[in-house]
This record gives C-alpha cells, sequence and structure tokens, in this order.
C-alpha cells in the first residue's frame, strides 16, 4: 500500500493531517502521549521528607570475590525511620559454584534466593500489608504525577498490598542496599515505552532510599532518563524506544502520532546508546496495539521517505524482534551484560472480561482477580507473547524473559484510571468523573504492580555473582 507524501513518515511528525485521526485517537487515547513533564529537563533532587529520622553511620562492606579477592569499602549508610528494616545484619548466599559472596556484617538474617530453575511466574497474589507496599509513595520524591494515585485523590490503597507468591519459591525479601551492592560501579538500563517508565519509575524508588541525601540526581536528557547515585556509582536510567528499532514515534516528548511507521531492521541508532550497560531491560508492545496492521517504511527516515507497507502485526512484531536478537547476539558481552525481556503489560479495559457489569474499564476496580481457575481473556495479544518467548528462548545470548502478562491481567485494580495526568496535565474533577472517556487501564499505580515485575529482576540480579 501506498501513501501520499504529506501524510506519512518524517513529514507527518510536524503534525500534518491530525483531524483524520482525532476519532481514532478518541478510541485509544493512552498508548500516546506523557513526558510533557520532562520539559523541566535536568533536575536536581535534595533528599528532604525522612531527614528527620536519620543519622548517617559509617559500616563496613565486605565484598568476598571469586573467594579470593576482598574488597573493602567504607560506605554511607542512611539509618532511617522504622518502616525501614534494612539496617540488620545480612548475609547472601550465592550458590555454591558462583563462588561469589556478598558478607554485610549488619544483618544475621539470611537471604533466600530463588534457584534459576524456579519458575517465579506461576503462583498468585497473596494480600500481605505488612511487607508491601515496599516504599511509601511520598517518600519516594521522584515518582512523577503520572503514577501517585493516592496524591491524585484515588480513596482506595489496598492495591498496595499485594504480595506475588510464587508456587514452588519464594521471592527473595526486599533490600534495598543489597540491590545496591550488585549495582555498584554498574549501570542498569530499562528500554521501551512508556510502560518500562513505570517499572524505572518502581526501580528508583527500589534503590533510592538507600542513598545518601543529597547524593542523588535524575537527569532527562532527550530519549535518555539517567538517575545516578553517587555514593555507589551507580545509575538507573531508561530509554525511549517504543518499538525498540527506528520508528517515527522516538520523539521522547513529540510521540502522539498515530500514524506509526517503523523501520523493522533498523536499530543502530538506537542500540547505539545501549552500549557498556550491565543490565539491559527490554519491552516493547502497547504501541502495537491500537491497530492490526503496521505500518513499515520503504527507505528511510533520514532520506525522507514516507512510502510504507502495511503487515500484519504479528508479521512486523517479529522483523523487530528477530531484528533486536540480532544485534544482541552480536553486541551483548554476556560475561558482562545481563538481558532481560518484559512479556507484555495487559490492559484492562473492558470490565465485561472480569465478569463485571456495572464496572467501567478498571475504574472502579479494587481487588485483583482471585480465583486463578476463571478463564480470563483481557485482550491481551498472545501471538505476540509466543513471538517474544520463542525468540528470547533460541538466542545465543542468554536473556531472561520475565513472564508477567497473566499474573498482571490479574491486577485489574492497579491502573491509575481517573488518578493520573493526561497530556501532563492532572485530570480535572470534570475529568476524573467520566472514567468510561479518561480512565488510564494501561499504566499503572506506583507503589504497586510495576514493583512485583521489580521483585523479579531483582531475584535474578542477586544470582549474579559480583
Ligand atoms: C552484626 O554483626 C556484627 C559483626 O559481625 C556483630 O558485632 C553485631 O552484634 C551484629 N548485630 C546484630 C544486631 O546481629
Ligand atoms: C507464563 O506464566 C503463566 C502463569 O503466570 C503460565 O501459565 C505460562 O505458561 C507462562 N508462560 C511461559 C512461556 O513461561
Ligand atoms: C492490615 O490488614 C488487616 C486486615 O485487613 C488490618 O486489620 C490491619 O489494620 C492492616 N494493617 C495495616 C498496617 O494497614
Ligand atoms: C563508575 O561506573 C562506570 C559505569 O559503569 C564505570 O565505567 C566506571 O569504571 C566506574 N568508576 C569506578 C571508579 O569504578
Ligand atoms: C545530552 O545528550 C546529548 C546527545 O547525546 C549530549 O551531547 C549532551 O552533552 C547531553 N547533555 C547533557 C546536559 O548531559
Ligand atoms: C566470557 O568468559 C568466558 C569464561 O571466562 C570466556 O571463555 C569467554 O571468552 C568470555 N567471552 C567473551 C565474549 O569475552
Ligand atoms: C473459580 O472459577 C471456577 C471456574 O469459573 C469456578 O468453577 C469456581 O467455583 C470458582 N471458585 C470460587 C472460589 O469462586
Ligand atoms: C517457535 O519457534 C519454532 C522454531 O523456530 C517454531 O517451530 C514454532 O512454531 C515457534 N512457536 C511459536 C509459538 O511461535
Amino acid at each position: 500500500m501506498k501513501q501520499s507524501p504529506t501524510a506519512a513518515g518524517a513529514s507527518s511528525r510536524k503534525g500534518g493531517n491530525l483531524p483524520i485521526f482525532v476519532v481514532v485517537f478518541s478510541i485509544f487515547v493512552f498508548g500516546c502521549f506523557m513526558y510533557n513533564e520532562d520539559v523541566k529537563s535536568i533536575a536536581e533532587f535534595p533528599f528532604s521528607s525522612r531527614k528527620a529520622d536519620q543519622e548517617m553511620q559509617t559500616t563496613t562492606v565486605s565484598v568476598v570475590m571469586n573467594a579470593r579477592t576482598v574488597v573493602e569499602t567504607e560506605v554511607e549508610t542512611v539509618h532511617s525511620s522504622p518502616d525501614d528494616d534494612d539496617d540488620k545484619n545480612e548475609t547472601l548466599k550465592e550458590p555454591e559454584e558462583k563462588q561469589g559472596k556478598i558478607e554485610m556484617p549488619i544483618d544475621d538474617e539470611e537471604l533466600e534466593i530463588p534457584p534459576p530453575e524456579c519458575d517465579l511466574f506461576a503462583g498468585n497474589w497473596v494480600f500481605d500489608n505488612t511487607s508491601h507496599p515496599l516504599y511509601k509513595e511520598e517518600e519516594c520524591e521522584f515518582l512523577t504525577a503520572q503514577v501517585t494515585c493516592m496524591r491524585n485523590g484515588r480513596k482506595n490503597s489496598l492495591y498496595q498490598n499485594w504480595r506475588w507468591q510464587p508456587r514452588d519459591c519464594n521471592l527473595p525479601k526486599f533490600k534495598p542496599r543489597l540491590l545496591l551492592e550488585k549495582l555498584r560501579n554498574k549501570r542498569l538500563m530499562f528500554v521501551g515505552d512508556s510502560l518500562n517508565r513505570n517499572q524505572w519509575e518502581s526501580m528508583i524508588c527500589f534503590v533510592q532510599s538507600a542513598a545518601a541525601p543529597g547524593r542523588k540526581s535524575l537527569i532527562k536528557n532527550g530519549s535518555l532518563s539517567v538517575f545516578r547515585m553517587e555514593d555507589y556509582n551507580a545509575t538507573v536510567e531508561f530509554y525511549w524506544a517504543p518499538f525498540l528499532v527506528e520508528s517515527n514515534s522516538d520523539d521522547p516528548t513529540m510521540h502522539s502520532i498515530l500514524n506509526r511507521i517503523i523501520m523493522p531492521e533498523s536499530i543502530k541508532k538506537h542500540a547505539k546508546n545501549w552500549k557498556n550497560v550491565d543490565f539491559l531491560i527490554f519491552n516493547t508492545y502497547i504501541w502495537w496495539m491500537n491497530t492490526a496492521s503496521m505500518k513499515v517504511l520503504r527507505g528511510s527516515f533520514d532520506k525522507g521517505s514516507t512510502e510504507y507497507d502495511e503487515v500484519d502485526r504479528p508479521v512486523g512484531y517479529e522483523r523487530v524482534l528477530r531484528t533486536w536478537a540480532k544485534w544482541a547476539d552480536k553486541k551483548v558481552d554476556p560475561n558482562r551484560t545481563q538481558v532481560f525481556f518484559m512479556s507484555m503489560s495487559p490492559l484492562h479495559i473492558k470490565s465485561k472480561d472480569w465478569n463485571n457489569p456495572d464496572g467501567i474499564k478498571c475504574a472502579k476496580e479494587t481487588y485483583p482477580i482471585l480465583n486463578t481457575s476463571m478463564p480470563l481473556s483481557v485482550g491481551t495479544d498472545w501471538r505476540l507473547f509466543a513471538t517474544a518467548a520463542n525468540i528470547t528462548n533460541s538466542m545465543k545470548t542468554p536473556v531472561h524473559f520475565l513472564n508477567i502478562t497473566t499474573l498482571s491481567e490479574y491486577r485489574k485494580d492497579a491502573h491509575t484510571s481517573v488518578h493520573t495526568i493526561r497530556q501532563g496535565k492532572m485530570l480535572s474533577p470534570e475529568e476524573q468523573a467520566d472514567p468510561a472517556t479518561y480512565a488510564d487501564c494501561i499504566h499503572w499505580c506506583l507503589p504497586g504492580l510495576p514493583d512485583t515485575w521489580n521483585e523479579f529482576l531483582y531475584a535474578r540480579i542477586l544470582l549474579r555473582p559480583t
């Protein structure tokens, strides 16, 4: 199929034929906005809210590497409010053959790390308001207004209190400083769309409580946002690339493009930004979901090409993932870099999907779906899931496929719904009163579900020898 030069490609990025798409836009509003908050490009965040409860203390941390090298480091440790109980001694036992061990002589509690072969994703949701949330909304100043549901007026906070319980093992108890030790002198980067950004924000909150006040910063610069913790020389980063490959939606702020066109074989431009990263976490899904087909550019945006072909969604998706897999197999050094792929984050648009005829999208939901034997279909495109599972499994580079889709499908209660922003602005009371139009049933509140996704990452990162 061909397309006139004015409507497609680079030229339409400046806003060519927009009125045509207004109808489509109202049907599928949410996969394509956000980031207006990024206009303030560089921001320093001094630690403030918990200062009163804190005292600085110096602890000696011995990192035993390969049973021989012992690195002794002085670290500043924040001892803070009572809910933060990780100022006890802790010992991490690594599997014998790994010969790696972290000893933190400040806690004698042993940490149980699930073995690599345990399927973390088969299990169920358990109400547990003693261990969850893992951090408090008001204590993580790095959260954006998109996800702070309680501050934005949500009344019911139960969605914060669910813990994922794997059937055959336990997720390790969350210890921010243990994770930070694994991240010392390293870079961790999320690459993908706004759902991966959602998870990135969660990860920042995971680690920031253990980093010293005034010694952490968040800098947003174009497609790359970097959260840095000086004392650990560690970063937690996010790189915007909603299709992983090159597309006309790559602008990190002006990407509300409904006529989405990709270059499925073109990944270099983005991938050069993923070099020398120690933990890479990829995703791509939501931007595929507003049309049954995907537009594939003939030629290149750089050369001003605007003609495209249309391919079925799974065909386009497979082409993209094969390009990505080829890149990873060629460029990633598995001795240095651990690679993860997040499976699809599901939507909850039709309350009939979970037998709630009185529901309005996800807006009235306060409980997860707990009966897991009930067949459930919320419209996830499982063809894409199968492709991703298959490709990540057949690569030379080991890739951890984090199978979060099914367990997230149960969490109809966990979306931001009307307690969020839209195009950079908080929803007005009138808009909040109209969830049928305005509820965001794609993104998730924080603290919340993406914290569980990060618990899976945490479990796998702990397995890595230091
Ligand atoms: C923590 O470990 C240190 C050194 O191993 C020990 O002196 C101290 O009593 C321990 N504290 C607790 C609370 O177990
Ligand atoms: C993903 O996890 C679900 C349970 O949460 C399980 O039913 C499914 O088989 C898993 N799929 C893969 C590919 O591991
Ligand atoms: C935890 O939940 C139980 C049961 O709903 C409730 O009685 C208790 O007050 C809750 N505790 C906290 C700290 O919210
Ligand atoms: C700090 O971290 C960077 C990025 O991971 C690394 O290249 C560098 O060697 C680290 N610096 C020191 C002093 O270890
Ligand atoms: C932002 O990124 C550009 C291109 O990667 C780089 O040249 C520039 O120095 C960066 N600016 C800051 C403030 O880091
Ligand atoms: C990775 O490490 C192994 C074992 O130390 C070594 O044999 C291999 O050559 C290394 N691979 C690369 C790409 O450096
Ligand atoms: C769970 O769902 C199944 C299948 O719909 C049904 O047979 C069963 O009674 C339900 N269990 C509970 C506890 O509601
Ligand atoms: C997975 O890959 C194998 C081999 O390439 C293929 O035979 C199989 O049909 C694929 N399965 C899915 C679900 O894509």
